[in-house]
């Protein structure tokens, strides 16, 4: 370390010394059998017990249908661990600790005996707080959320009251609805037994550390903030794509399509922050009145408009990293003549003093080359006089680029003479990355979003107002698409960059995608 390292560390300022610590507690999975289960939350738990930050006492209960003893539960969470834990093997002591911890309560989650079982199991405790104070994580099918909600208040186990000394909180996993109506729904139906305080609903993309600095990079730096308007940036894009195609998910893809699973939320939480305006406070709600501001101030589609700023793709057959795909009508459980998308790229405007004007480009996608998030602040060009004049478009306007995922870290574009007699330039890159800043730390986001549920922190969380407006932003756009068969346009082989009408959708605007690039 040399000294201005040490400079640097002196200068680390901390901010959540009045975070709430987090009490005794029991977390009880709904859906423990599932997937999410397996790869996620467990693993999470299991780590965040070695770190040391969950409660002492603490218990998880896995509640699911089928039939299983505690001890074959631990057994198949165990396996889970070794299989998907960031950190490979588990530590056998720490495993037995840990696991000790764990039980299973089999039920349907429709009967009321199951509830009434399961609130012997946490009388069982014999610990006040164990039984009193609730996390209860819904990582169930969709459908079900709202009746387990409803049976949890009825055996007494989730009680709508602010006031008591103990707490209960439900944590909703995402799809949150199918569309605005089903989503405002939900939301009576969820807040008919829980206030909005009391819920939790998840969108992991907040719970990734790039994402969190999004905010801190944009208002703990001068620098930057007074380029992020109008008067300096010509466009932002943000892409998310991923090399793996749906896979297993057929059944669930089919009802979802890349416009539900991946813009109504992720992309546009990213783009909450990335355009908002700074918030009064820190406090959760400060951060997520700002976020539901910028969302309500982007421009919706009326239906007409929606095939000139948004296109659809679908892949078919081709090949990834040299490897062979099937098309998405080829997959498992997905319709022969399915018309689903696996793509999407939109234009969006957000109709504010800061960003009139400014397009956002958003595009994601299965089986594309690369798998990596990123969003892109392209700078206006230079006035068209001395450089500009003479090197005509290829003189590269400035960008930012904020890596999310993987290769984590932060780019700045400008251009530069490479060095030698004659006068040449081209753009050069400044570049932090996480990894040789601050070591290989990369936590799973749900490690994350489980401690700020359990200390009751709602910021990294989706309101209620907010999960509605992302809906009636999406809304129209499915509409538009019902009853349409896909086109050739739309149609992109696997392990390209998406289908010809993504490229003709910038190109009609005078500009173009700039696909992620590995980063060595
Ligand atoms: C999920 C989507 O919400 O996010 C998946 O349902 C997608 O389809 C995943 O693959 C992407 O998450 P990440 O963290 O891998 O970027």
């Amino acid at each position: 370390m040399d000294q201005t390292d040490h400079l640097d560390e002196l200068l680390t300022c901390r901010l959540d010394y009045a975070r709430r610590t987090i009490e005794p507690c029991s977390i009880v999975i709904f859906g423990a059998s599932g997937d999410l289960t397996a790869r996620k939350l467990i693993p999470a738990l299991y780590h965040l017990f070695v770190e040391k930050q969950l409660p002492d006492p603490f218990r998880i209960i896995g509640f699911a249908r089928r039939e299983k003893t505690h001890e074959s539960w631990r057994e198949e969470m165990r396996a889970a661990l070794q299989q998907f834990s960031r950190t490979k093997e588990a530590d056998p002591a720490k495993w037995q600790a840990f696991a000790s911890n764990l039980y299973y309560c089999q039920g349907e989650f429709g009967g009321e005996k199951a509830y009434r079982g399961l609130a012997e199991q946490l009388a069982a405790f014999h610990h006040e707080t164990l039984q009193r104070n609730l996390l209860f994580y819904l990582s169930t099918s969709p459908s079900q959320f709202a009746e387990v909600v409803e049976h949890l208040h009825k055996a007494g186990l989730l009680i709508k009251d602010d006031t008591e000394k103990n707490w209960q909180r439900v944590v909703v996993e995402k799809p949150f609805g199918h569309d605005l109506r089903s989503a405002q729904e939900l939301n009576a139906d969820l807040t008919r037994y829980a206030h909005e305080k009391q819920i939790f609903r998840i969108d992991h993309y907040l719970g990734k550390e790039t994402v969190q600095n999004i905010l801190m990079f944009r208002f703990s730096n001068a620098i930057f903030e007074q380029l992020w308007n109008r008067e300096c940036v010509d466009h932002v894009q943000i892409i998310v794509s991923e090399k793996l195609g749906v896979g297993s998910r057929g059944g669930y893809y089919e009802e979802a399509g890349a416009l539900r699973d991946m813009v109504q939320n992720h992309l546009l939480q990213v783009l909450a922050l990335v355009a908002m305006e700074p918030p009064v406070t820190l406090e959760a709600e400060s951060i997520r009145d700002e976020k539901v501001k910028l969302l309500k101030s982007i421009r919706q589609f009326l239906p007409l408009q929606v095939p000139g700023n948004v296109v659809r793709g679908q892949y078919v057959a081709g090949t990834v990293d040299g490897q062979p795909r099937i098309g998405y009508r080829q997959e498992p459980k997905v319709r022969p003549d399915s018309n689903v998308e696996t793509f999407v790229a939109l234009r969006l405007f957000v109709d504010s003093w800061r960003w009139s004007g400014v397009p956002f480009y958003l595009r994601t996608g299965k089986n594309l080359p690369l798998s990596a998030s990123e969003v892109r602040v392209q700078f206006r060009p230079t006035p068209n006089v001395l450089f500009a004049a003479q090197c005509g478009p290829k003189l590269d306007a400035n960008a930012i680029t904020l890596r999310l995922q993987p290769d984590e870290g932060i780019s700045l574009r400008f251009n530069g003479k490479i060095p030698g007699a004659s006068l040449q330039l081209r753009p050069v890159r400044m570049h932090f990355s996480y990894d040789s800043e601050f070591g290989a730390y990369t936590p799973e986001a749900y490690e994350r979003l489980l401690l700020e549920a359990l200390a009751g922190d709602a910021t990294l969380f989706i309101r209620r107002d907010e999960v509605e407006t992302a809906w009636s932003i999406v809304d129209p756009i499915r509409e538009a698409w019902a009853n349409q068969s896909l086109t050739d346009r739309e149609i992109y082989q696997a392990g390209t960059w998406g289908p010809p009408a993504a490229d003709e959708l910038l190109t009609r605007h005078n500009h173009s995608w700039r696909n992620p690039r590995p980063i060595a």
